[in-house]
């Protein structure tokens, strides 16, 4: 995955470069992301606009470079203009199909992925997700690797998925490769693995009543109380 763009240390630069935003040319200084040049340039961006880190996947961005004829998506966010760049922030949604599941009601995790998401199984290779994503997930192994049962590599490779969406509108097979690779990370999660021993050990704690005393004194403090007791010790 690239290294994130931290907006605090972006300075607007005196250089002005001239970029297309939905098909209209704007001057905007040099250095900012392309979220901020909407901004700049007076375009209202409410849906689109999330953490601004590179998170949480809401501004999802087409783009092409000058003289390049490649489309690519980007993270808004995350990308700085350049001169002669175009550019659109994907604010669709596209109403692909979310399965609702419960992991505990399920016997046999990796056979239940061909009733959930039997599409899945439909995949013509074609690699169009893989291109499509903005993280660099290669979202066509992903899904293959799914569909073979191997979840534990699934859940390791869509670690950076940040659910932008942009797999889902290039499928020729109509598959949604990140709800794909959610439910087979999932799965791995709650079903295929031995669940972690300090957890369950303190989970037992709590439910045998052992901070009960402790948990009832802290919700009689004052907020000074609370303070002097989160200071460290001298
Ligand atoms: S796998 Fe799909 S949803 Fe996840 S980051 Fe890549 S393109 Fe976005
Ligand atoms: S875009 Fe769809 S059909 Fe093509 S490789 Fe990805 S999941 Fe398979
Ligand atoms: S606003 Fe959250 S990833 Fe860009």
């Amino acid at each position: 995955m690239t290294e994130r763009v931290h907006e605090s240390t972006i300075g607007a630069q005196s250089r002005m470069i001239t970029v297309e935003i939905m098909g209209r040319p704007y001057s905007v200084p040099d250095g900012l992301t392309m979220l901020r040049a909407m901004w700049y340039t007076g375009h209202e961006v409410v849906r689109g606009a999330g953490c601004l880190g590179g998170f949480c996947g809401a501004c999802a961005a087409t783009y092409r470079t000058k003289d390049d004829v490649r489309l690519r998506n980007t993270l808004a966010c995350q990308m700085l203009v350049e001169d002669g760049m175009s550019f659109f922030l994907n604010f669709s949604y596209y109403p692909n199909r979310k399965s609702i599941y419960d992991l505990d009601q399920i016997s046999d995790p990796k056979q239940e992925l061909f009733k959930i998401y039997p599409e899945a199984s439909l995949c013509r290779n074609c690699n169009a997700c893989t291109e499509a994503c903005p993280q660099g997930i290669d979202v066509r192994d992903g899904v293959w690797k799914a569909v073979f049962g191997d979840f534990q590599k699934v859940s390791e490779m869509f670690m950076d998925c940040v659910m932008c969406g942009q797999c889902i509108p290039v499928c020729i097979a109509d598959i949604a490769p990140n709800h794909v690779a959610l439910y087979a990370s999932r799965a791995h999660g709650a079903r295929l693995t031995a669940p972690p021993q300090n957890l369950t050990r303190r989970v037992d704690e709590i439910r045998s009543g052992k901070y009960t005393d402790e948990w009832k004194k802290i919700l009689s403090m004052s907020e000074e109380e609370l303070k002097a007791a989160g200071q460290p010790s001298k």
